[in-house]
């Protein structure tokens, strides 16, 4: 009970705090405007949808239940959360160490992870998001950090219950997405905006 506490406190200090910085965004053309606001919005819903997704799959059954859960209810609640969303929206995360090798990036999503990994070395914070033109429309990208609920299928292979391991190898052979630290750039999730999503 106490555990699920503080996880859920982490994961809404998480929210909160990517939210805040969304706040003081700097000076950007209407159009990044747009496209920061529609992107924000569409992050916000995607990242909490997925948090309290995965907080209830691990109150029902653990941390082995919620790696199943990963694994095969996250397709569906992608589809969901983008039936809310604008028409047209894409909706991606990507990381230079994947769990699953769906999630590797490609060149644009490697310039991303670079400029958030660049401006937390210049200023020692993670800017709120990052914005990318491309012919028809945005790349809106927002840094994942991790927290403390994430380390348990993220952090020390070491220190992680053998089971649990085992189970994630056993889904994803080729996992690199371990020995992380709280605070540590996770990856980055992208919501791809078409022009056409876009009011004129
Ligand atoms: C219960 C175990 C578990 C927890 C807790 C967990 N993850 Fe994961 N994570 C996974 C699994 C399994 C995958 C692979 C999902 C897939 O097949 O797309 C994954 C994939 C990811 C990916 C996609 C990139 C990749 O390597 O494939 C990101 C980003 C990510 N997790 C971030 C986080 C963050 C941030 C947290 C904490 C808020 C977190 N995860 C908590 C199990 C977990």
């Amino acid at each position: 009970m106490f555990r699920s506490q503080v996880s859920l406190f982490s994961l809404l200090f998480l929210l909160s705090s990517s939210l805040t910085l969304t706040a003081q965004a700097e000076t950007k053309s209407p159009t990044q405007e747009q496209v920061a606001s529609l992107g924000g919005k569409a992050a916000g819903t995607i990242l909490q949808t997925f948090m309290s997704s995965l907080q209830g799959a691990m109150k029902e059954g653990g941390v082995m239940h919620a790696v199943s859960f990963c694994n095969t209810e996250v397709p569906a609640i992608t589809k969901k959360v983008k039936a809310t969303l604008p028409q047209g929206l894409k909706v991606k995360r990507a990381t230079t160490q994947v769990r699953n090798p769906h999630n590797t990036p490609d060149e644009m999503e490697l310039k991303a992870l670079e400029f958030f990994t660049q401006e937390f070395k210049r200023t020692g914070s993670y800017p709120a998001s990052y914005i990318q033109s491309l012919q028809d429309g945005y790349r809106f990208y927002k840094p994942l950090l991790i927290a403390k609920p994430c380390l348990s299928c993220h952090g020390d292979k070491a220190a992680m219950a053998p089971e649990l391991r085992e189970l994630i190898l056993e889904k994803y052979p080729t996992d690199q997405a371990t020995g992380y630290k709280e605070g540590d750039l996770r990856g980055v999730l992208r919501i791809e905006i078409p022009q056409s999503a876009l009011t004129e």
